[in-house]
């Protein structure tokens, strides 16, 4: 066989010989397989940061929080029973912001029955304000620093006032508030979600 043949067959990856035909067949099934699973991921990225767009925004906030954790609302337990009680007011102290502990019944998927959690208190006199602890960036549970006078965020930088309202960073909204009741000197607070009523 001339030269010049030979070597266009070479070039072509047909030497003629079967275990390099068969070489070059497996060389291309493996690149076609490589290409569609590239292929295939580009496309469940695309199909989930869509996804998430178009359903998100319709979704209750707590399940918004859970399915797609780059939304605003942090994730709260779910009280179950309508008020639960936060402590007596006269023992809260006064002119600060202190973290409570309130035994709550709670119903989710990690936990049921009583659970404790956390929550801000802030007293002014008879001016009361309780605060969900979790950040409204992607969750995180914020620190209150009594000097400053601010809530801070250790995930992101996020900075929150004494009233909860945004100072700075990430977080898109102030951190929630619960609704609070005062009957016979004991403060109350109301579920944020999925309560009784
Ligand atoms: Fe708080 Fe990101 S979770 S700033």
């Amino acid at each position: 066989m001339p030269d010049s043949v030979a070597g266009g067959e070479a070039r072509n990856g047909m030497t003629g010989s079967p275990e390099s035909t068969r070489g070059s067949l497996r060389r291309r099934a493996f690149i076609l397989k490589a290409l569609a699973a590239v292929g295939a991921y580009v496309a469940g990225v695309l199909a989930v940061v869509g996804g998430r767009n178009l359903v998100g925004p319709v979704l209750p906030q707590h399940y918004r929080w859970s399915l797609w954790p780059r939304s605003a609302t942090a994730p709260t337990l779910v009280f179950k029973s309508a008020w639960t009680p936060v402590g007596v007011v006269a023992d809260i102290p006064d002119a600060k912001t202190t973290l409570v502990t309130v035994k709550a019944p709670v119903e989710d998927a990690w936990a049921s029955g009583d659970q404790p959690v956390a929550v801000y208190v802030k007293r002014s006199g008879d001016q009361l304000m309780v605060f969900d602890i979790h950040c409204t960036h992607l969750g995180c549970a914020v620190r209150w620093t009594q000097g400053a006078g601010r809530f801070f965020c250790p995930c992101h930088g996020g900075v929150y006032g004494a009233d909860g309202q945004v100072l700075a960073g990430p977080p898109p909204l102030p951190l929630y508030q619960y609704p609070i009741r005062v009957e016979n000197g004991t403060l109350y607070i109301r579920p944020r979600a999925g309560g009784t009523s």
